[in-house]
């Protein structure tokens, strides 16, 4: 392999292009939607600070590993795992690491896919005026309605996946850098807006205490374990996404610096989601742990008695529809990728496949709010179960591998001169970091869960 190898699938107009499809893939959902819940759920602050631990000692440097590995190779993450391999001389098997990559791209996009109809179908309720004047139970009732209906879950569940499949059909350079174009300066100044509102209510000092003041007597090992999953889910890593969107990359970017743009951003806008939630958690009387519906039962509340409520609610559904159509894009790509390139398929077809796959897939997470609820299996429902499997198991593994595989197995020659550092001490951090910290980290966490620490 040479090192001016081309991508076949083409590549990035720019750096700039990058940044914007890796940003779209990491701020989504993950951000807006599952962060407060989870944090709701796990106590607060002291989840935050592992997190955000998590984010910066684990995240990071393995969100540099998985670009270089995609930049590397140029090609998806199943042949890209099986070509640097053979480069490293390594065994063969690495390849299934982008196996279950791929099969984790498709198990979170039928859970995501469920989730961004939900704000879909709130951005009509928003257009209809449906939270005007509402208070805290009113909204509750709008929320339970809805998703007491399978019929309208199937419906926006289907509509999102259309969308994904349509953008996704277009291919890199035109669909997926197009659609991320305007979403993240317009999401980000939306959501200083919404904090903006959480300040005017009773509860902000109450709302930013919960977030940022640690009480670690709250927290789980499984808390631990969700905060690192999490820090993987938020970040996109650990299943191929990032790597093929670093399969795309030019080869004069640098890894580094734009890696820890991406990171930061996705950051601030979880912590910005989290300040603009929680003061109406409390001003409302609800529930910090109310799971899954959190931010459909308290954002509404603020749109339907503020100035300006109306208008912002729509903006704001609509952009985290966007923001969630970002991620989906990623979720589906490396499946898409290696079916155009070993498959001999046409991008269409490869769309289809997958995206009718994960539509499937989508109807386990959708009954598992209504008829199924009381479906349980390890005390989980379908939907608790694909987001542990994924978010807890499969994304920490993965990033677990890839740290393994850029830290031991790949030649350091190879890494030095992908990563391109600005100086010798930045390049052993990153090593030391992806050779000893991240990888052990995620040991113990998982030693720490199965009871064994
Ligand atoms: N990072 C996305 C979010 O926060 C979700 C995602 C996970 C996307 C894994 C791609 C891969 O919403």
């Amino acid at each position: 392999m040479t090192d001016t190898k081309k991508s076949q699938h083409g590549e990035w107009s720019s750096r700039f292009a990058f940044i914007l499809a890796a940003t779209g893939s990491a701020v989504g959902l993950g951000n807006i939607w599952k962060f407060p819940y989870i944090t709701g759920e796990n106590g607060g602050g002291a989840f935050v600070i592992i997190y955000l631990l998590c984010v910066l000692l684990i995240g990071i440097p393995i969100m540099m590993a998985e670009t270089m590995l995609g930049r590397r190779s140029r090609q998806n993450p199943i042949s890209t795992m099986i070509t640097l391999a053979d480069e490293a001389g390594a065994d063969k098997n690495w390849h299934y690491l982008g196996w279950m990559g791929v099969a984790a791209g498709f198990l979170i996009l039928s859970y995501y896919s469920v989730i961004a109809g939900w704000a879909s179908a709130y951005v009509l309720k928003a257009l209809t005026g449906s939270f005007f004047g509402a208070d805290a139970s009113a909204i509750k009732a709008i929320f339970d309605d809805f998703v007491a209906s399978p019929v309208k879950l199937l419906f926006w569940h289907s509509l999102f996946m259309l969308a994904t499949m349509l953008i996704v059909v277009r291919g890199v350079n035109t669909g997926l850098e197009k659609a991320v174009r305007f979403l993240m300066p317009s999401l980000f100044v939306l959501l200083i807006l919404m904090v903006a509102y959480a300040m005017t209510t009773d509860s902000y000092d109450q709302g930013v205490k919960f977030l940022f003041t640690p009480d670690f007597s709250k927290l789980t090992g499984n808390g631990v374990l969700t905060a690192m999953g999490h820090a993987f889910f938020t970040l996109s890593l650990g299943m191929g996404a990032i790597m093929v969107y670093g399969s795309y990359l030019p080869k004069d970017v640098s890894i580094s610096k734009t890696v820890f743009l991406i990171a930061g951003t996705d950051t601030v806008v979880a912590l910005l989601a989290g300040v603009a939630i929680f003061p109406i958690v409390f001003a409302s009387g609800l529930e910090p742990a109310a799971g899954p519906g959190l931010i459909f039962q308290t954002l509404p509340i603020a749109f339907g008695n503020m100035t300006g409520g109306w208008f912002f609610g729509v903006l704001f559904f609509v952009m985290l529809v966007f923001a969630a159509l970002s991620s989906s894009i990623s979720l589906i790509e490396p499946a898409v990728a290696w079916l155009v390139e070993n498959k001999d398929m046409s991008r269409e077809q490869a769309c289809i496949w997958s995206g009718s796959i994960t539509w499937l897939l989508g109807l386990g997470t959708i009954f598992s709010f209504n008829v199924w609820s009381e479906f349980k299996i390890f005390d989980r429902t379908i939907f608790q179960l694909l987001d542990y499997l994924t978010a807890n198991l499969m994304l920490p593994i993965g990033g677990f591998c890839i740290a393994v595989f850029a830290g031991w197995i790949m030649k350091q020659q190879h890494t030095e001169h992908e990563l391109d550092m600005p100086n010798a001490l930045s390049y052993q951090t990153w090593q030391i970091l992806t050779r000893y910290v991240a990888p052990a980290a995620v040991f113990l966490v998982f030693l720490h869960v199965v009871g064994v620490l």
